[in-house]
């Protein structure tokens, strides 16, 4: 049966290869009792450590308790396995406040977002205190999970925002065939690899030394990583009306091979190709690391389409997740770019946006942000 590792150095879910599916919920905490918050974490841990081996929740999970009593574990993932489950657990700019003694151990690097140019974002779908990303290769395991987790923290925690997503955007390692966004391009191509440890350790994680010259009250992070989340609609009927040239030339790459214009297989680097024949304004040139002093990110993203918009569109686009060592060098630079020049701008609409500290794995005794919490 599939299953990922759940405790490690790094929480599960970032550079472990990526699922069909994905169910991420963001939290926000009802209560205001910090020895609470830790208690929801540390169940929230045992509860996704049992998950991601494929067992249920709680000792008689969902069929072995009281007859007279509601069963511990929902019950819809009962024979579905493990399903390559991951559990990713971030925490959000508010959580830090006030309201937990927590405001002097913010990392510097969990800023605010800034506002970006044409964002046109639902606050419903913006922000929250806790999140939860699940990932898995059926869907029913992934939202069962969230569901369970919800569920065990009533009380502590209520559901914010949540958003469902299929088909992986991207890859993070290059066994996979890339997957195709809805633009129907090649996504994930210039990602870092799930097992290059190097360049994980200059772009994903969070480094000894990243805390200790920051802010002393941000150690609890190393071994973490910084998670954006955009919700971005992709308008995709002004899409399909427009040309194969014209698409590849919004891009950067050829929609067939996924090579950069100018190059000629998916791996071509886009700085080596003829510059004259990538667009000043493609996404691929704005984005690329040459442009941001060497700044990469991992993106994780997923499709979505959540019915219609009742207009006679598809309400449908990408539920971007970038994960990055620090986000004032990466995400903000290069989105701060995208958002004045990028020729995608008139096909796509950020309409969510979310800043999450990951923090670092778990010993097999341990539970998600420990380090911040006790
Ligand atoms: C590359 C699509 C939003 C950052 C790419 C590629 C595609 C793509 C097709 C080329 C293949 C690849 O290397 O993955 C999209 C779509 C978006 C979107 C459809 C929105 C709906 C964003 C955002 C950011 C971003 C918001 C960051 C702020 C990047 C980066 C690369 C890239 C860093 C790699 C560039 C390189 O090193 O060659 N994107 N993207 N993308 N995108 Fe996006």
């Amino acid at each position: 049966d599939a299953t990922v590792a759940f405790d490690g150095e790094h929480q599960a879910g970032i550079a472990t290869p990526v699922q069909g599916h994905l169910h991420f919920a963001a939290f926000d905490v009802t209560t205001t009792s910090r020895a609470e918050l830790a208690g929801l974490l540390r169940d929230w841990t045992v509860a996704a450590r049992a998950m991601c081996a494929g067992r249920p929740v709680g000792e008689d999970g969902a069929v072995d308790g009281s007859p007279l009593a509601p069963p511990e574990d929902t019950g819809e993932a009962l024979d579905a396995g493990a399903g390559r489950l991951t559990l990713t657990v971030g925490l959000g700019p508010s959580l830090f406040d006030g309201r937990f003694g927590l405001a002097d151990r913010r990392p510097p690097a969990l800023v605010d977002l800034p506002a970006f140019p044409g964002e046109a974002l639902d606050p419903a779908r913006c922000g929250g205190d806790l999140a939860v990303q699940a990932c898995a290769d059926d869907p029913q395991v992934a939202v069962h999970a969230i569901r369970n987790l919800t569920r065990i923290a009533h009380g502590r925690a209520a559901i914010r925002w949540a958003q469902l997503g299929y088909g992986r955007a991207a890859s993070t390692s290059p066994d996979q065939p890339t997957p195709r966004n809805l633009f129907g391009f090649k996504d994930g191509t210039a990602n870092p690899g799930g097992d290059d440890a190097a360049t994980l350790a200059e772009h994903v994680w969070v480094q000894p030394d990243d805390a200790a010259q920051q802010h002393p009250g941000a150690a609890w992070m190393t071994g973490g990583s910084y998670l954006v989340a955009r919700r971005i609609a992709m308008v995709v009927e002004t899409w399909d009306r427009t040309s194969l040239q014209e698409q590849e030339q919004v891009i950067g790459r050829t929609k067939g091979a996924g090579a950069p214009l100018g190059g000629t297989h998916e791996r071509d680097e886009v700085d080596e190709v003829d510059p004259a024949a990538l667009p000043a304004s493609s996404h691929v040139r704005l984005a690329h690391p040459s442009r941001h002093g060497g700044a990469r990110m991992l993106r994780r993203g997923f499709n979505y389409v959540d019915g219609s918009d009742g207009l006679g569109h598809l309400d449908a686009g990408l539920f971007f997740l970038a994960y990055q060592r620090d986000p004032r060098h990466a995400f903000v630079p290069v989105q701060q770019t995208l958002a004045a020049q990028d020729a995608m701008n008139e096909y796509v609409r950020h309409t969510g946006s979310s800043i999450w500290a990951v923090p670092p794995g778990t010993s097999p005794e341990g539970f998600w942000a420990e380090g911040l919490l006790t």
